[in-house]
């Protein structure tokens, strides 16, 4: 919203970026919980917070790095209890998604957040996968959830969680790594992916946000991840980039979040066009929403504010980008891409 207000940019190109078909690949539903949804489920649920009011609770959202935004993030998560809260929750990121003409998202969850606290991983399933039929019933977005591993938890733990998911092997497409980078590198968690992929499940890991060039490889060669989420460390390491350009490693980068949690100093120098230019399959995504003050588009909108040489090319890339990184087959990729254009022509052909 904010950025709609920046003066640097064309109108016609704020419009694109706001109407253009896209994927959003990296979205924790937990970190889409806004602080208004906070109280009114605290309410609902008779949790009581430690924050008197919403503004309170959002004053406190200033960042340092990944683990200070953590502790707040898994302390906003306790007022989730009941299938309908997921529902709620889900349904909820949905309504934005639709403003910001989202075609398909693959959503993020972590179970352990929850079951930790006794809720049953049925409850947690059901709720989101309930949003998900709905938000396609109502606005035409598709979507797909993937189980994250939290990875300052013992891989013990990611196996029990897996285990205990199966059951509801039909409500998730993959498996992903979030939680605290540092100390937790990727190879902590080798034998449960391995047992992801011979389930068939997609595979996708966290990496290169606070660790470094090498944690992407790991993830890329121990792991056998499809996607690396963030990886915008990758800079440090040319020969990395080069991999990754000529391999089409999609990385979903999340632009507003690396702000607030201080792994760039600022948007200008965020390394995502960069990324474009050396021909990486990177993708514009906005990780948790409700903490870094924006959705997906905000993610877009401020980005190209900050950097004045990105224009319709970038954008039409960004989107195509999305497409290709997604688990979805080559027709709706196809199909999604005509749509791409047919939109580009009306805005700024
Ligand atoms: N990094 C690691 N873990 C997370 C994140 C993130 O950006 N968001 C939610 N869990
Ligand atoms: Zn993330």
């Amino acid at each position: 919203m904010a950025a709609d207000t920046l003066p640097s940019r064309p109108d016609p190109l704020r419009a694109l970026l706001r109407r253009m078909p896209k994927a959003e690949l990296h979205l924790h539903i937990e970190g889409s919980l806004e602080p208004e949804l906070i109280f009114r489920l605290a309410a609902r649920n008779g949790v009581k917070l430690p924050y008197p009011s919403v503004e309170a609770l959002r004053a406190a959202y200033a960042f340092t790095d990944l683990q200070s935004f953590l502790d707040l993030y898994y302390a906003g998560a306790s007022v989730l209890l009941k299938e309908e809260d997921f529902f709620d929750l889900a349904f909820a990121y949905f309504e934005r998604a639709a403003a910001d003409n989202v075609v398909h998202a693959e959503i993020f969850f972590d179970p352990q957040t929850h079951t930790a606290r006794g809720v049953p991983m049925a409850a947690v399933v059901h709720g989101l996968a309930h949003a998900c039929q709905r938000a396609h019933a109502e606005y035409g977005i598709s979507s797909a959830l993937v189980l994250c591993f939290l990875r300052h938890l013992s891989e013990d733990d990611a196996f029990a969680t897996l285990e205990a998911a199966l059951p509801h092997r039909q409500h998730f497409i993959g498996v992903g790594l979030d939680s605290s980078e540092r100390g937790h590198p990727p190879e902590k968690f080798a034998r449960v992916f391995a047992r992801a992929r011979e389930l068939g499940l997609h595979l996708v890991a966290h990496a290169g946000e606070e660790g470094p060039a090498a944690t992407i490889e790991t993830a890329l060669d121990v792991l056998k991840v499809e996607r690396i989420d963030h990886g915008v460390r990758c800079t440090e390491s040319p020969a990395l980039i080069e991999r990754l350009a000529r391999q089409r490693v999609p990385l979903t980068v999340c632009p507003l979040s690396n702000v607030k949690l201080c792994v760039v100093p600022d948007l200008a120098a965020h390394p995502l066009p960069a990324l474009l230019d050396a021909g990486l399959c990177a993708t514009i995504n906005s990780d948790d929403p409700a903490y870094f003050g924006g959705y997906v588009v905000d993610n877009y909108l401020q980005l190209f504010a900050a950097h004045p040489r990105m224009g319709v090319q970038q954008a039409r890339q960004l989107a195509l980008n999305s497409f290709e990184a997604s688990f979805v087959g080559a027709e709706q990729k196809a199909r999604w891409a005509r749509e791409l254009d047919a939109v580009i022509e009306r805005l700024a052909g």
